[in-house]
């Protein structure tokens, strides 16, 4: 009897914990969004039931040229399988193939409060920058990331440091909604790693990498060629102490050290052991190769890939129709909750 109860205890299996991330399809990829995001969605995987997206309604958020918007959806979808993003094992699509995730934006966006939305740094970064266009979807934009991750009631979300606040906003909304409505939404957890969560501008160690800087020479692109890589690497900014050390005003070292951390697995005490007597010429070469030791491969799928885009919006398709189902559910319950005909 003792050995019937275990085997039939083996037999449920334990419930996998759920992930849900986006990116925007707007340009090109960093090795921020790479070291920040993407390989996080990659090593999840296998560990838990992911879903993943291309976030191409939020993009629209700034002005986009159509034709140029659809390129970017596919070329992006391509790069983050050639990343490892693998389609067998997790549900990946465009967030514009399943209307549930407008749906949803538009009901949390009235649970979302104004104060809350002008807080949000993301808002005022981008209103600068483009303080000729400070539409509503500029502004409202958390409450559409907010329904993305509560309509797949996700347990976890693979960001980069600099989506932290969104994510507070996020459960916010959830507790709130989950508070007038009862339990309707799973409260989800931010996954930020400890290196590289927030990768720095290669000019200016204080700014986050980011490819709408002006100034090329600041960022890496996950599809920049090797050689650009290593020139890039050898014009950052780094300090006159000539050590490599991680310490408080080594902005521009620090920032190197995480990134070659993130891309070898060494810890910064190793990196400072091999570096040690050595100068900085060494160090940022070596940096470098380790970044494009790990983008050269990736560089060499995304290629192929792009070969057949036809493929590519198949694997779209299947994606969003899976996603759908789990969305349908979330969708319904909320509108028969708030008392919506359906
Ligand atoms: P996005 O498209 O700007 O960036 C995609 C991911 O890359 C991370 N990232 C970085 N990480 C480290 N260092 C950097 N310099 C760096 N730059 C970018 C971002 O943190 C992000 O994880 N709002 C989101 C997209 C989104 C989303 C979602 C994310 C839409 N819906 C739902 C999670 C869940 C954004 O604009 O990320």
């Amino acid at each position: 009897m003792e050995n019937i109860e275990k085997i039939e205890e083996k037999a449920v299996p334990e419930k996998k914990k759920r992930i849900f991330s986006a990116i925007q399809p707007s340009g090109q990829m960093t090795l921020g969004n790479y070291l920040g995001a993407i390989r996080n969605w990659v090593a999840l995987q296998d560990e838990f039931e992911c879903i993943y997206a291309t976030a191409n309604l939020h993009a629209i958020t700034v002005r986009q040229d159509p034709k140029k918007l659809k390129e970017n959806t596919t070329n992006l979808f391509a790069l983050l399988i050639a990343s490892g993003v693998d389609p067998e094992k997790c549900v990946f699509f465009h967030q514009s193939q399943v209307p549930a995730h407008a749906e949803l934006s538009w009901v949390l966006s009235t649970y979302t409060q104004f104060g809350e939305l002008s807080r949000m740094t993301q808002f005022k970064d981008k209103s600068a920058k483009h303080a000729d266009n400070i539409n509503a979807g500029l502004f409202t934009y958390p409450s559409l990331m907010a329904a993305d991750i509560l309509l797949y009631q996700a347990d976890m979300v693979p960001v980069g440091a600099d989506q932290k606040q969104h994510l507070e906003l996020t459960r916010t909304i959830a507790e709130r909604f989950n508070g007038v409505y009862g339990n309707t939404f799973v409260v989800p957890e931010p996954y930020i790693t400890k290196t590289a969560a927030r990768v720095m501008s290669l000019l200016d160690p204080s700014k986050k990498m980011s490819k709408s800087d002006t100034n090329t020479k600041s960022f890496i692109l996950m599809v920049d060629e090797p050689a650009t890589i290593m020139k890039k690497f050898r014009s950052a900014v780094t300090d006159s102490e000539a050590s490599v050390r991680y310490a408080e005003g080594k902005d521009g070292i620090n920032n190197l050290m995480e990134i070659y951390s993130a891309c070898t697995g060494l810890n910064f005490e190793q990196i400072e052991d091999e570096f040690r007597g050595k100068g900085y010429g060494d160090f940022k070469t070596a940096v470098g190769e380790a970044v494009v030791a790990q983008l050269e491969p990736i560089q060499v799928r995304y290629k192929e890939l792009l070969k057949d885009k036809k493929y590519l919006d198949e694997l779209a398709q299947k994606g969003a129709e899976s996603a759908s189902k789990i969305a349908k559910r979330t969708i319904d319950k909320v509108y028969r909750k708030v008392g919506l005909v359906r």
